[in-house]
Formats: C-alpha cells, sequence, structure tokens
C-alpha cells in the first residue's frame, strides 16, 4: 500500500472521528450506540494508517508521534464523555479542538 492510500485514510477518518465526535455533544440519546460504533472505527483506522504512516515513511518513532498518540487516545475518548456530560459541552469541546489541532501542529511541524 503506498503513503498516498494511508495519508488518504488518515486525513478522511479523521473528518468522520470529528464530525460525529462533536455531533455526540447535541445527538440524541438513542443514537450512542451507533456514534460510539462510528467513532470506534474511525479512531481505530486513525491510528492503523498513523502507524502506517510512521513505517511507509520510514520516520520511526519520534517525539511528535508520541505527542499525537495522547492526542488520538483523548479525542478517541471524547464521543462517549460527551454523551453523558452534556453540562460540560463547551469546555469539552475546546479541550476537543486542542487535541485535534495540536495533533494537526506536530503532524506539520514536527518539533521534536
Ligand atoms: C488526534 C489525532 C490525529 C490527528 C488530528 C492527525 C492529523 C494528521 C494530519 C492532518 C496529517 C497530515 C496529513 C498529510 O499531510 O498527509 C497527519 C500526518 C501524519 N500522522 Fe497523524 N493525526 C493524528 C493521529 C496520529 C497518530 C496516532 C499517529 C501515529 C502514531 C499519526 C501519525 C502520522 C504520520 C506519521 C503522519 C505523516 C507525517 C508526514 O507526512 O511526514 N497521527 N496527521
Amino acid at each position: 500500500m503506498s503513503p498516498i492510500f494511508y495519508q488518504i485514510l488518515h486525513v478522511s477518518s479523521l473528518i468522520v472521528l470529528l464530525g460525529y465526535t462533536f455531533y455526540a455533544f447535541a445527538a440524541p440519546a438513542e443514537t450512542r450506540k451507533k456514534v460510539l460504533m462510528i467513532t470506534g472505527v474511525a479512531s481505530l483506522l486513525m491510528l492503523v494508517s498513523g502507524i502506517g504512516l510512521l513505517h511507509k515513511l520510514q520516520l520511526g518513532f519520534p517525539g511528535w508521534a508520541m505527542a499525537k498518540l495522547v492526542a488520538w487516545l483523548g479525542l478517541s475518548a471524547l464521543a462517549g464523555v460527551a454523551f453523558k456530560r452534556r453540562a460540560q459541552a463547551n469546555v469539552l469541546m475546546m479541550v476537543g479542538f486542542v487535541l485535534a489541532i495540536g495533533a494537526v501542529t506536530m503532524a506539520y511541524l514536527k518539533p521534536f
């Protein structure tokens, strides 16, 4: 599989993960199972494509990838939390933005 395949998969799953994670803050309770299933699959695809990219681009496992892994962990947990803590939606959405933007910044700047 070529790096471009992993890149498209990585960014596509990011779009789905972010879309459904933010939807979770306003989604009806009965959609919880479906939303968590979709974010779960998207999150897994993000990880697989991210690891695939590290391998294909022969990057090893640098510090910025570790930081992205931490951001990925937080973002992956967010949809589940979103259904339970509606009262904290504003703060949690801000956390989501910080994690996602932080991970994007790591990919482009690779500061460490
Ligand atoms: C919150 C989670 C994440 C976000 C928002 C994110 C976002 C992105 C974005 C926007 C790119 C640039 C795509 C491109 O230029 O082709 C990228 C590239 C990449 N990501 Fe992620 N990513 C996340 C998680 C991960 C994880 C968990 C890993 C692996 C442990 C990973 C590894 C990579 C690698 C290796 C690249 C390629 C860097 C390069 O082209 O030099 N990412 N990521």
